[in-house]
């Protein structure tokens, strides 16, 4: 059960489908792989507006089990951009009190990739302003097989009772979980899916989508988008405030 918030009050945790990069790059030229270092700023930039507008938790989707299907030079290309953010980045988002967290499959990952992602949620532990998780070689079809999969091996050892087998001790076995319930999210260049995205998470979110291009996107859509949030009537399939 979760309480019915009050219209007005400000969103916890906040997701973005960071999409349309290469049709920015496209309306420039250029190649994709030039969208994709746009797509870095705006994180940056919008990152920076979050920890400014005191957000606790922001999630964002990085790269999906699905984009493995493009070009060998464009996946390059975006393996390299987590390698820029999480690497280089490093030192800023530590300073920034920043705590990063990785979600989706790991361990098909390279080494080179894999310690990246394990060097920053190691040097982030100790942040708590603001919780950023950026989704990578994420699927959420995959995490909730994942989580399943978790949940079977528990029930075969012995640890879980199959009556306990529930909505939240299901939910602990996501790659979300600790993480709270999400708000709102929001999507980018115009398409109306979720793309594979918190299809768990999203059960009771907000959806909001901008026609913007993500390398486009900053502080201003932020809140723009949380704006329309606060107008939101969220009832959970209450009967709502009418009398
Ligand atoms: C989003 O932009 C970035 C990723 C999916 C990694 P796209 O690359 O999907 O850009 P469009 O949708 O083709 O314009
Ligand atoms: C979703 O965008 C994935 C990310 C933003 C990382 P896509 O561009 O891959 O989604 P589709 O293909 O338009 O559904
Ligand atoms: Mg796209």
């Amino acid at each position: 059960m979760v309480d019915t918030p009050e219209i007005g009050a400000a969103p916890r945790h906040v997701a973005i489908i960071m999409d349309g990069n290469g049709r920015w790059a496209k309306a420039r030229g250029a190649p994709r792989t030039q969208g994709h270092s746009a797509g870095v700023e705006a994180l940056r930039r919008t990152v920076e507006a979050a920890g400014d507008m005191k957000l606790p938790y922001l999630t964002v989707f990085g790269f999906s089990t699905e984009n493995w299907t493009r070009p060998k030079e464009e996946v390059a290309a975006l393996l390299e951009l987590l390698r820029i953010y999480v690497g280089r980045d490093l030192d800023r988002l530590v300073r920034d009190g920043v705590r990063v967290r990785i979600i989706g499959e790991r361990e098909s990952l390279a080494p080179d990739i894999r310690a990246i992602i394990e060097r920053a949620e190691e040097r982030t532990a100790g942040n708590s302003d603001l919780h950023l998780t950026i989704a990578f070689n994420y699927g959420a079809q995959d995490e909730i097989v994942r989580a399943a999969r978790i949940v079977a091996e528990d029930v075969a050892a012995g640890r879980l009772a199959p009556a306990d087998v529930t909505a939240s001790s299901f939910a602990e076995r996501l790659d979300t979980s600790g993480l709270p319930p999400l708000d709102l999210l929001i999507r980018t260049s115009g398409e109306r899916r979720l793309s594979n995205f918190m299809l768990w998470q999203a059960a009771y979110a907000e959806l909001v989508f901008f026609d913007d291009l993500w390398p486009d996107f900053g502080g201003a859509q932020l809140e723009r988008a949380i704006d329309e949030f606060r107008r939101r009537d969220r009832r959970y399939g209450g009967a709502g405030r009418v009398e």
